[in-house]
């Protein structure tokens, strides 16, 4: 089957009736959308992927967002979640530190609007993965304090208590051993670096074992495109609290930023 045919062809009454929404997830490295099934947290048929432009401005990036809703031919009146890797105050960016800087300060709801006519919720990457995996994955009925931590390009953090979010925490940003905990701990650093798992799984005690001693929580869940290689170093981590693997995956972005999208707007 081509890419094309795995499209779904939804209308504006399978996104009314059959609780349908759509998510985007900015990353560092690709933009990814799909729609996404409200009651079970799936999403229909194949994400579609767009490389981030190398230079990540607001304008280069809204270009792609206006493709990849173009691509799944999104009904116009169907409202739009969208995750972005930084700070977000009411829909403006307070923060960028993987992104180009112009982000600081844009209305990113004013942007999607202008480059794909639809109204969209803006939420922190890693505080929809955080919401999605409590709705309908990995934290899915755990009571209390859930920290769900993302290691990719950066380290994003989602804290979330008794199934609500408490936005923007910016755990990846911790002050550790005189470094930001991200410059020395997220998977891209392994990858830098030529880390091997032992010696990246050292820093990630660190920094676990910091976190933990600061907001002890009930359960943590790891994500990220790494995630998928739990096994090789979660294992390695002595923690109190559970430690495991984020169940929705490459998915739990835009899982999340439709969810939200659905319940705020
Ligand atoms: C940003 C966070 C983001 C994380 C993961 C960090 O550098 O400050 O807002 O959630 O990267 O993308």
């Amino acid at each position: 089957m081509s890419k094309k045919d795995e499209t779904p062809k939804l209308t504006l009454s399978d996104y009314d009736e059959i609780d349908i929404g759509f998510g985007i997830d900015i990353g560092g490295s690709g933009i990814k959308g799909a729609p996404v099934h409200l009651r079970t947290g799936e999403v229909i048929g194949k994400r579609f992927r767009l490389p981030t432009p190398e230079k990540s401005t607001p304008q280069a990036v809204a270009e792609v967002l206006a493709a990849v809703v173009e691509h799944f031919n999104v009904p116009k009146t169907a409202h739009i979640g969208l995750t972005f890797p930084g700070i977000i105050l009411h829909g403006v960016a307070a923060s960028s530190a993987n992104m180009d800087k112009g982000w600081i300060g844009t209305d990113i709801g004013q942007v999607v609007k202008e480059a794909t006519g639809h109204r969209a919720y803006i939420v922190n990457d890693a505080d929809a993965a955080g919401y999605a995996e409590t709705r309908y994955g990995a934290a899915q009925g755990q009571d209390g304090v859930v920290i769900v931590i993302t290691l990719g390009t950066g380290i994003g953090s989602g804290l979330i208590n008794d199934g609500v979010l408490v936005p923007n925490v910016e755990l990846g940003h911790l002050e550790i051993d005189g470094y930001d905990a991200e410059t020395r701990a997220a998977s891209s650093i392994k990858e830098r670096e030529g880390l091997s798992y032992e010696k990246w799984a050292v820093r990630l005690q660190r920094y676990f074992s910091h976190v933990e001693f600061l907001f002890s929580p009930d359960l943590f869940v790891v994500g990220g495109g790494i995630s998928k290689d739990h096994e090789k170093f979660l294992p390695l981590l002595k923690l109190r609290a559970p430690i495991v693997p984020a169940k929705l995956r490459n998915t739990a972005g835009i899982v999340g930023a439709a969810a939200l999208a659905d319940r705020y707007l």
